[in-house]
């Protein structure tokens, strides 16, 4: 399927080009962050199927569309992750949520879970996992075969900025899972940085530098 989305929408650009300025401050990147994910949702939710209800307005009655197939599961990616959920929120208020705590081991460079908690009833739901830096695609990737391995089949990846090596990965390994970002970038620097990028989104969102 190999299905990835750029939302080249102005507000969005706008928006990341804000974002990714090395003078834009911790109170500003999260506000952003947050309404970049509200706008990347609307997107990533296009395809959610919808049924047709009868419903009486203040004057008639009239044919609506409610969204009818499953419920969806929202689930961040430590920690940098938990900076976009507000925005799923937002438009997804009865989402459930699940955690996924992933860490990289120095020797191995594999990622290692160190939190799991996911929704007991994932399999039967619509899974959106938050990250938003695409870039190896290691800890994203484990993360979409940890929410598959509890049963999950419909999966979305929303991320803020990726790298081509992070989706080529993606991809590969899980082509049925839709990504939706808001910048593709030219690639990955020597530190495993996406360049040009945004620099480390954790410590941007949580000032930790
Ligand atoms: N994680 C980040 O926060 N930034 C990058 O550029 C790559 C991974």
């Amino acid at each position: 399927m190999n299905r990835v989305t750029e939302v080249r929408h102005p507000l969005v650009q706008h928006k990341l080009g804000l974002l990714r300025d090395v003078t834009t401050n911790t109170h500003m990147f999260r506000q952003l962050v947050n309404e970049l994910t509200l706008l990347l949702t609307y997107e990533a939710t296009m395809d959610l199927a919808t049924e047709d209800v009868e419903i009486e307005t203040p004057l008639e009655h009239t044919t609506a569309q409610r969204i009818s197939g499953k419920k969806v599961a929202i689930c961040p990616i430590l920690r940098a992750g938990m900076g976009m959920l507000d925005g799923v929120l937002s438009l997804i208020s009865g989402a459930r949520v699940g955690f996924i705590g992933l860490y990289r081991n120095e020797e191995t460079l594999e990622p290692v879970e160190y939190y799991v908690k996911l929704p007991a009833d994932i399999a039967a739901r619509d899974v959106i996992l938050l990250d938003p830096m695409l870039a190896t695609g290691n800890s994203t990737a484990a993360a979409v075969a940890r929410v598959k391995e509890a049963g999950a089949t419909s999966i979305r990846l929303i991320a803020l900025i990726a790298a081509p090596e992070g989706i080529e990965r993606i991809h590969r390994e899980h082509p049925e899972v839709h990504i939706v970002v808001a910048g593709i970038d030219r690639e990955l620097n020597e530190k495993g940085y996406i360049v040009p990028g945004l620099g480390d989104a954790g410590d941007r969102l949580y000032g930790t530098k």
